[in-house]
């Protein structure tokens, strides 16, 4: 049931306050800000590094999570698409636990991926939506994203309760590891309990912006997505929501690799969707913002209230979030990046939720 929505996307796009904090109310106090024991079910103590592996939109979560573990937790952490670290050859040991991330609990290279490791000795855990899929079957550790069904072939609420669950895990793992206090515990936290409050102001103050954005959007035959960081992998989100469900050719990059050849394609027939928080990698990404403008590219800028301040430069939008905490940052820029693919895909007429040539879970490599 679609609600008074038009389509299951929508829908999943508006639920995410409220199934956020379903999800991080599993794995963290929300009253006291402490980690529960739900996010402590893989001993991260003794770990010498996390494998995580999962497939497209999980896939950039997990590389989200990398940036978390390696911070909060000092946990080296090795990435990689299923389908390439199932047969990869990489030498594991049983110091090492692995982590797949997938939605439906049923895709093909993730389970490949995981009974690789398995059979490597590695302590396995599992970030699903669906509790009762092989993929959760499998693994030493469940660690349900509880967003409800999500039906639309795009994922959304999947992607920020994925966040939440890995968010809520790095901060446990930095807490065991001695890396993190109680009282940056308590800090952290506190900011993933503001996230259900915030997203829901969020999603309603920028959807008419998206809404007029995504006409201009929808004249573009490419886009080029921005970030650094924790933003770089939403870059890539980004151009994966877009080209899924709009069918415009999209792409993501580290905002430093501009340089190393995609500056070549700039002009003012290509947008750059520049994501950029008022956080430690602001004036780099600026700085590429620049460069883009100084060859006549077109930018929409996606920032917040400190990084419009800052910024001069002339761009063809500038979207403005509320400043919040770099932890929570990447949940909170999921939603532009969601909803100007949304009413982009509905501006062009497209079936949002059933794109062409795509299922929802890929059971076959
Ligand atoms: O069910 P899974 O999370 O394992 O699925 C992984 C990908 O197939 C999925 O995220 C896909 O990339 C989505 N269509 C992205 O919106």
């Amino acid at each position: 049931d679609k609600g008074n929505h038009r389509h299951f996307m929508e829908k999943e796009i508006y639920e995410q306050p409220e199934v956020m904090s379903h999800a991080l109310s599993h794995y963290v106090d929300l009253a006291d800000h402490v980690v529960k024991a739900e996010a402590m079910a893989i001993d991260f103590k003794p770990l010498r590094g996390l494998a995580i592996s999962a497939c497209g939109t999980a896939f950039l979560a997990g590389l989200i999570g990398k940036y978390w573990f390696e911070r909060y937790a000092r946990l080296p952490v090795e990435i990689d698409v299923a389908s390439e670290f199932r047969y990869r050859e990489m030498p594991l040991s049983p110091d090492q636990a692995a982590l797949f991330i997938s939605q439906s609990g049923e895709t093909a290279d993730t389970l490949a991926s995981l009974r690789y490791c398995k059979d490597a000795g590695l302590k396995i855990g599992a970030i699903v939506n669906a509790r009762e899929s092989t993929i959760a079957r499998e693994a030493d550790a469940v660690f349900p994203i509880l967003a409800g069904p999500e039906i639309g072939v795009a994922s959304t609420k999947a992607f920020t309760c994925q966040l939440a669950v890995l968010a809520s895990l790095a901060i446990a793992a930095g807490k065991a590891r001695g890396v993190i206090n109680d009282e940056e515990e308590k800090e952290l936290v506190r900011h993933l309990a503001e996230l259900p409050r915030i997203m829901s102001h969020v999603v309603n103050l920028i959807q008419p912006q998206m809404e007029s954005l995504s006409r201009d959007l929808s004249k573009f035959k490419d886009v080029l997505y921005l970030g650094r960081g924790t933003s770089y992998p939403l870059a890539l989100e980004g151009a994966l929501k877009l080209k899924e469900i709009s069918y415009i050719h999209a792409e993501g990059y580290a905002a430093g690799e501009l340089k190393h050849g995609p500056i070549a394609l700039i002009d003012e027939n290509m947008p750059v969707i520049v994501i950029a928080p008022y956080d430690r990698f602001f004036e780099k990404t600026v700085s590429n913002m620049q460069e883009v403008a100084a060859r006549g590219g077109r930018i929409i800028f996606v920032t917040d209230a400190k990084g419009a301040a800052a910024s001069k430069l002339e761009t063809m939008a500038t979207i403005v979030l509320p400043d919040v905490a770099e932890i929570i940052a990447p949940m909170v820029f999921s939603l532009p990046i969601q909803l100007l693919a949304y009413h982009t895909a509905v501006f062009m007429g497209t079936d949002v939720d059933q794109p062409r040539n795509l299922a929802k879970s890929v059971t076959v490599e």
